[in-house]
C-alpha cells in the first residue's frame, strides 16, 4: 500500500538552530518511515517578507538543504526540492487564487499578527496576503494527508482545507484532497541570553556550529542568578541553561547536575562543561555530514534533480486534473 503522504517545508530566512532542531528537523527524520514525506524550500514564501533584500534568500537555501541532510532527512526516502524550482506551484497558486474570497485572507490571525509585529518591513503587498494560498498551493499539489506544523500556522491549514472544499464543491468531488495537520509541539527553547532562541535576537545556537564556537556560546550561557559565586546554591528550574540538560544529556548525568547545583556542589562551569559534551555527542554525527555534503556540492545538487523530477512528476499529475476541471485542458 502506498504510504500517507506528508508535505512540509521552511522558509530559508537563515541558518537553522537548535530551535528548529527540537521543534521541527526531529519531527521530520521520524516522520519518514512511516510517510512518503516531501520536504521543500519554501523560497517563494521567504520572497513575500525579503523582498527588499533576497540575498539572504540564495546564502540560506543550499546551507538549509545541507543541514537537512546532517541531521538525518534522507534522499532515499524522501522527496527534497527546491519551491521555486517547480514552476506549477505558480500556476496553481493563481488558479486557487480564482477561488479564493480575499475576507477570508484578511482576516486570517497570523497575518495580522504578522503585520503588526513586523514593523520594519512593508508586507502591504498582495503577495504577502496571498501567502497562505500559497501555501495551500504547496500541500495541496502533493495531495497531502498530513501536514507537521506548529501552532501559528494552523490558521492557514484551516484556510487550506477551506479552499480544498470551495474548489471539490465548484469543480468536482474529491479533485483536491483535505489536509490534516501533525500537530508538533515547539518546545520553547531558551536562547543565550534566556529569551526564546531567535536568530534576529541574536542568542542563537545554530545546528552547523564548530565544537569550537559552540562551546564559547555554551560558556556565555546565562545560568541562575543566584549562584553569584561558586559556592551559592542554586536551582535548575531556575536556570537559563538547565533545559538543554533535559534535551541533550542523560537522566542519570541529570540527577547529578541537579543534586550538584542544589547542594553547590557542582559549578557552573563544570555544569556547561558538560552540557558541551552532551551537545557534541549529539552534533558531532551532524557535523561530520554536513563537512562532507559541503566538501561534495554537486551531491546536493543532484539530490535537489532527483527532488525536481519526483515534484515535477507528482505536481503534474494533479495539475492535468485541476486545469481539465477549470476547461484549461484544451
Ligand atoms: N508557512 C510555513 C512557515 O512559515 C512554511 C511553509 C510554506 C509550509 N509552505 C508550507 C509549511 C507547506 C508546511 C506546508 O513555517
Amino acid at each position: 500500500m502506498e504510504k500517507n503522504r506528508i508535505v512540509s517545508g521552511i522558509r530559508p530566512t537563515g541558518d537553522l538552530h537548535i530551535g528548529h532542531y527540537l521543534g521541527v528537523l526531529k519531527n521530520w527524520v521520524n516522520l519518514q518511515d512511516d510517510y512518503q514525506c516531501f520536504y521543500f524550500i519554501a523560497d517563494w514564501h521567504a520572497l513575500t517578507s525579503e523582498y527588499r533584500d533576497p540575498s539572504i534568500i540564495e546564502q540560506s537555501a543550499r546551507d538549509m538543504v545541507i543541514t537537512w541532510l546532517g541531521v538525518g532527512i534522507d534522499p532515499e526516502k524522501s522527496v527534497i526540492f527546491r519551491q521555486s524550482h517547480i514552476k506549477t506551484h505558480a500556476e496553481l497558486f493563481l488558479l486557487l487564487s480564482m477561488i479564493t474570497p480575499t475576507s477570508w485572507l484578511e482576516r486570517n490571525p497570523t497575518y495580522k499578527e504578522m503585520r503588526e509585529e513586523l514593523t520594519e518591513k512593508d508586507l502591504s503587498t498582495y503577495g504577502f496576503l496571498g501567502y497562505p494560498v500559497l501555501m495551500a498551493t504547496d500541500i495541496v499539489i502533493y495531495h497531502a494527508d498530513k501536514v507537521p506544523i506548529g501552532e501559528d500556522q494552523l490558521p492557514h491549514l484551516e484556510l487550506t482545507r477551506e479552499i480544498v472544499r470551495r474548489f471539490n464543491f465548484i469543480y468536482g468531488d474529491a479533485i483536491l484532497t483535505e489536509p490534516k495537520e501533525i500537530l508538533t509541539e515547539t518546545p520553547r527553547v531558551p536562547g543565550l541570553d534566556g529569551r526564546k532562541m531567535s536568530k534576529s535576537y541574536g542568542n542563537a545556537i545554530f545546528i552547523a556550529e564548530t565544537e569550537e564556537s559552540l562551546a564559547k556560546k555554551v560558556m556565555q550561557m546565562l545560568t541562575d542568578p543566584k549562584r553569584m559565586t561558586r559556592k551559592d546554591p542554586g536551582e535548575p528550574k531556575d536556570c537559563n541553561l538547565y533545559p538543554f540538560h533535559e534535551y541533550f544529556t542523560d537522566e542519570a548525568t541529570r540527577d547529578e547536575i541537579q543534586a550538584g547545583c542544589r547542594s553547590a556542589g557542582l559549578g557552573c562551569v563544570d555544569c556547561k562543561r558538560i552540557l558541551i559534551k552532551s551537545l557534541v555527542r549529539e552534533f558531532g554525527p551532524v557535523w561530520e555530514k554536513i563537512a562532507y555534503y559541503r566538501g561534495h556540492t554537486s551531491l546536493v545538487d543532484d539530490i535537489l534533480n532527483a527532488g525536481f523530477q519526483r515534484a515535477t512528476r507528482e505536481s503534474d499529475l494533479t495539475m492535468a486534473r485541476v486545469r481539465a476541471a477549470m476547461k484549461l485542458a484544451g
